[in-house]
């Protein structure tokens, strides 16, 4: 009897299993967010056509790429996110390593001063930086041009737009990518962390820039959550 009992259990909980899997996959596939009608006018103004609004910090992200002939891609970005601060900063950036995390991160930081002036730097995030160690701007081994900062008077919105070579080790079909945002800024322009942002290290994805819609492969929130209790 109880072992009849479990025979006619286990179809239905393996549909059940099986439902949840279906949808998983379906929120993982098409569950990418198209972007807001102030950053699709910013980004139209760059000639940009792919854009994707990511997961966390109302942050939205838009890129176009080219091949040059040789084994790099020029990668054109707009990242934009609201600094709802007298002064704060936001920061996108890539990863070589084998997963999106922020140790190994090559970022392009844009901050805003009090007093209203943008500046716009790369900057190498190590695990030094993690066990806090000033992040000051340097170079990132990556030749990133057209840097600028504005700031949209209409949406308010805050965007850092750059141009990144990618050498080969960068695969754009599935680049880790990084963004995070904060309000505080120390002495030579240093971006502070923010103590809730310090624990916030999820905004990741491995993203595909082949699809025109940036199709994540990735988010490895386990790995990243197991680092940072
Ligand atoms: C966008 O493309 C148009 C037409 O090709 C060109 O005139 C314009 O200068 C481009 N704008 C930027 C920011 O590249
Ligand atoms: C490709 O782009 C890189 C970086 O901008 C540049 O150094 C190189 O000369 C370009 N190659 C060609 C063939 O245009
Ligand atoms: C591109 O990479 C291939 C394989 O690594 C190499 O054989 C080729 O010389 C590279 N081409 C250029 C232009 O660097
Ligand atoms: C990039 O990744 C895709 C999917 O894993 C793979 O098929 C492709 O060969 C890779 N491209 C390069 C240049 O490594
Ligand atoms: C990336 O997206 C393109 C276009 O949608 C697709 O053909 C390709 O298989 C995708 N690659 C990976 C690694 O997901």
């Amino acid at each position: 009897m109880v072992k009849k009992g479990q025979e006619s259990m286990s179809p239905s909980s393996n549909l059940l299993l099986l439902t949840i899997f279906i949808l998983a996959f379906l929120s993982i596939a098409f569950g990418e967010q198209s972007c807001s009608e102030d950053f699709i006018r910013l980004i139209h103004k760059r000639n940009i056509t792919n854009c994707k609004t990511l997961r966390t910090q109302g942050a939205e992200f838009a890129w176009n790429y080219h091949y040059n002939g040789t084994n790099s891609t020029i990668l054109d970005i707009l990242f934009g996110a609201r600094i709802n601060s007298n002064e704060g900063w936001i920061a996108w950036g890539v990863n070589p390593g084998e997963r999106a995390e922020m140790i190994g991160t090559k970022a392009i930081i844009g901050i805003k001063h009090s007093d209203g002036s943008m500046i716009v730097n790369t900057y190498d995030i190590t695990i030094e930086t993690k066990h806090g160690c000033k992040l000051l701007p340097s170079s990132i081994g990556l030749e990133v041009t057209k840097k600028s900062m504005e700031n949209d008077a209409v949406s308010e919105l805050y965007t850092i737009s750059a141009r990144v070579v990618l050498p080969k080790e960068y695969n754009i079909t599935r680049l880790n990518h990084v963004w995070q945002l904060g309000h505080a800024i120390g002495d030579g322009n240093q971006p502070l962390k923010h103590p809730t942002t310090l624990h916030n290290v999820d905004s990741t994805e491995t993203i595909n820039l082949s699809s025109s819609i940036g199709t994540s492969t990735g988010q490895y929130r386990s790995y990243l959550r197991s680092r940072n209790p």
